[in-house]
């Protein structure tokens, strides 16, 4: 059969590194793998109220209906207002809502990657776009952050493909926690401008500032630049997934409305619309409760980032060198020369049960071996320290 399968299909493995994680689930591991929320934190009572109160006598008839591709109407609302509040002003008919912002990067990928096409990312970036994007056969190049790398020689390695965006996560990324300063990001709207490209702005872990400034959405200086969200190439994703709960799906999309139509046709070919009933239940507890909410997480997030540091600087040997993030969930680590992260993998899981994603994965042209990802949201101070402290002695430090 698989002699059938497009040349996409290819191009999508399974990483082996999946196999390691499998063990995850044996009593005792303790986990910096999984870059997921601490389920305590989900506002499930608040959700409970909403989904009864959805599939109440006066609503549960448009909750279990067939609705619109675009999205409810009131959660669009609430997005443009929460969007107009990180000083991206925008209306409802500029947002279109996701299944999770991991649709809207596969169908940006498959609006505007033709095979051979260059997408700009970075060395590392967010796993799954480029599992989202690798599936349109682009050809990836690095996207070098307030680098020196002019738009002539990316169009030059380009070949005969065009570059058609770059990809970023500007606040706290996945995998290395790290944000891009002002002046990094009006280098990226120039390069964009200089490429005549898009440029997808991933606000995935936007909301999840723990200290420092917070740094205007490059969607908000291109806006202020041009003052007029119908000119600008920039597109933000944002999800309700670290914030509320990553298990109803929903994500969203501002940007240009010819994007946001094709995105609406995309979206009616692929699966009609996100759940109705998700969307309401999602609206409902995002008006209620999302302001008096996001503090608590924060709370919660940045004393583990802080137990994590703490662990770091006590437990890990000369030579380890690490991020410190001012937000998200993960911190970066790149281990002393001559070591491996996936060996690491291997031998922490055997000998102390400890977990964490090898760095190599991140990377698309397979660099990145002497990297590890280490994510904190979900374990308690105590945990942490503990775990960190195991790594440390598996590293000899
Ligand atoms: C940077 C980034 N973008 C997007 C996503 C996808 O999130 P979701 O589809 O749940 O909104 C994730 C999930 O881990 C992420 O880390």
């Amino acid at each position: 059969m698989h002699q059938l399968f497009a040349t996409r299909a290819a191009r999508m493995k399974a990483s082996e590194i999946r196999e390691l994680l499998k063990l995850l689930g044996q009593p005792g591991i303790i986990s910096f793998a999984g870059g997921i929320p601490d389920p305590a934190l989900f506002p499930a009572e608040a959700f409970a109220h909403a989904f009864q109160q959805a599939l109440g006598a006066d609503s549960r008839a448009q909750a279990l209906q067939y609705s619109v591709s675009e999205g409810y109407l009131p959660l669009r609302e609430w997005i443009a207002g929460h969007m107009c509040r990180i000083g991206i002003d925008c209306g409802a008919d500029d947002v279109l809502i996701t299944s999770g912002s991991q649709q809207a990067l596969d169908y940006l990928g498959k609006l505007f990657l033709s095979p051979g096409d260059t997408a700009l990312v970075g060395w590392p970036t967010y796993l799954g776009a480029l599992a989202a994007f690798n599936a349109y056969e682009p050809r990836f190049d690095q996207l070098r952050a307030g680098g020196n790398a002019g738009a002539a020689q990316y169009r030059a390695a380009a070949g005969p493909g065009a570059v058609k965006y770059a990809y970023l996560s500007p606040d706290f990324a996945n995998p290395t926690g790290e944000t891009v300063d002002r002046q990094g990001r009006e280098a990226l709207l120039d390069l964009a401008e200089e490429l005549d490209c898009a440029l997808i702005e991933d606000g995935a872990y936007q909301a999840l500032r723990y200290d420092g400034q917070a740094i205007p959405p490059i969607l908000a200086l291109e806006l202020a630049q041009k003052g007029d969200l119908q000119a600008c190439r920039t597109i933000y994703c944002g999800s309700f997934s670290k914030t509320l709960s990553p298990g109803l799906r929903m994500g969203w999309v501002v940007a240009a409305r010819p994007v946001i139509a094709q995105l609406v046709l995309m979206k009616q070919a692929a699966d009609l619309h996100s759940a109705t009933i998700n969307q309401m239940a999602v609206n409902q507890v995002a008006q209620n409760c999302f302001d008096a909410h996001i503090p608590k997480v924060r709370a919660t997030y940045r004393a583990r980032r802080d137990a994590m540091l703490a662990a770091l600087d006590r437990h890990m040997p000369e030579g380890a060198q690490w991020t410190r993030p001012e937000g998200g969930m993960f911190i970066w680590l790149t281990l002393p020369p001559g070591s491996d992260g996936a060996q690491l993998l291997a031998r922490a899981l055997e000998t102390v049960k400890v977990a964490f994603v090898p760095g190599q994965a991140f990377h698309p042209d397979g660099s990145g071996g002497n990297t590890i990802r280490l994510s904190f949201s979900n374990s308690d101070e105590a945990t942490i320290a503990e775990g960190i402290a195991r790594l440390g002695a598996v590293l000899g430090g």
